[in-house]
């Protein structure tokens, strides 16, 4: 617990602090006129997906993610890096959005200015009607060349290869390079458009409302500080803390599709 943090607490404790917390919610999303969305594992682990470093659980268990999330990984094991995310892209494609996801989408046709931004590589927000999602970090059902040798970045459609699946990477059809996941990895920049878009909703907006990330990884975990700096308030969603917590104006320590289908009931019962 953060000293100066208005905390949700379990019903066991204190549901009249959870009652209060979502008339909080809805008081600050009422009031707010611009309003930024900031997502990160936690919201699509209800789907199913592992978090990113749950990601390594089983089969993966041995390896650093940070040994496979890399560019010097993929050159030095290019088979090892894309049937990692190969087993990532199979899984995100055979889960649907959660109640998490569903809240936020809702939230999205409840008021004008609602940006989505999101840290994961999945697409459960867009397949919960989402719009306009800003990607920070790519799209795990995208493929992209190595070389982005037709200009960054070179999209490749895999279903469009012939290929052997068992000689993989596929290589790329203009230069045959490989082909690689369209994600960014640890040590690579961000999506110039999708960052610069991030920046400027986080400087616009009069609310954050930051659900399931830990806010480790920069530069999305920049974003809520930035806001604040701008004077937004700030709405964490998240069970445990993070490092994103100490700038919270309310935490609500629920699960993302739990909490957030209450805070929108709360909003349409106004
Ligand atoms: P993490 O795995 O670091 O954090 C997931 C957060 O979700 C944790 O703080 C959990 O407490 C929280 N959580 C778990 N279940 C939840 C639920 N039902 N509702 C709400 N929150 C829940 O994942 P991210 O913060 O998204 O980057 O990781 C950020 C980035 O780090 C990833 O995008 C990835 C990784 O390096 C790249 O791959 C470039």
């Amino acid at each position: 617990m953060i000293k100066g943090i208005v905390y949700d607490m379990n019903p066991e404790i204190g549901n009249v602090m959870t009652e209060n917390s979502i008339q909080t919610a809805a008081d600050l999303i009422n009031h707010a006129q611009y309003i930024t969305i900031l997502t990160g594992a936690g919201v699509s682990k209800e789907s199913g997906v592992p978090t990113f470093r749950d990601a390594l659980e089983g089969l993966w268990a041995k390896y650093d993610p940070q040994e496979l999330a890399t560019p010097q990984a993929f050159k030095a094991n290019p088979k090892l890096v894309w049937d990692w995310y190969e087993w990532r892209r199979k899984l995100a494609q055979d889960v649907a959005p959660k109640k998490g996801h569903l809240a936020l989408a809702e939230l999205q046709t409840m008021k004008n200015d609602v940006y989505l931004i999101t840290q994961n590589v999945d697409d459960l927000h867009e397949q919960a009607g989402s719009k306009n999602v800003i990607h920070l970090h790519g799209n795990i059902a995208s493929h992209k060349c190595f070389a982005n040798c037709q200009g960054e970045p070179t999209l490749i459609d895999i279903n469009m290869l012939d290929y052997d699946t068992d000689d993989v990477p596929p290589a790329c059809p203009h230069c045959r390079a490989y082909v690689r996941p369209n994600v960014v990895w640890f040590g690579e920049a961000l999506p110039n458009d999708e960052l610069t878009k991030a920046f400027e909703h986080s400087q616009l907006c009069d609310l954050v409302i930051v659900v399931g990330t830990s806010g480790m990884v920069t530069p999305a975990s920049q974003l809520p500080g930035i806001a604040k700096q701008s004077g937004a308030k700030i709405i964490e969603v998240n069970p445990d803390d993070s490092m994103i917590t100490p700038l919270a104006d309310l935490k609500l320590s629920w699960a993302s599709g739990v909490i957030l289908p209450q805070v929108i009931e709360a909003l349409h019962a106004r």
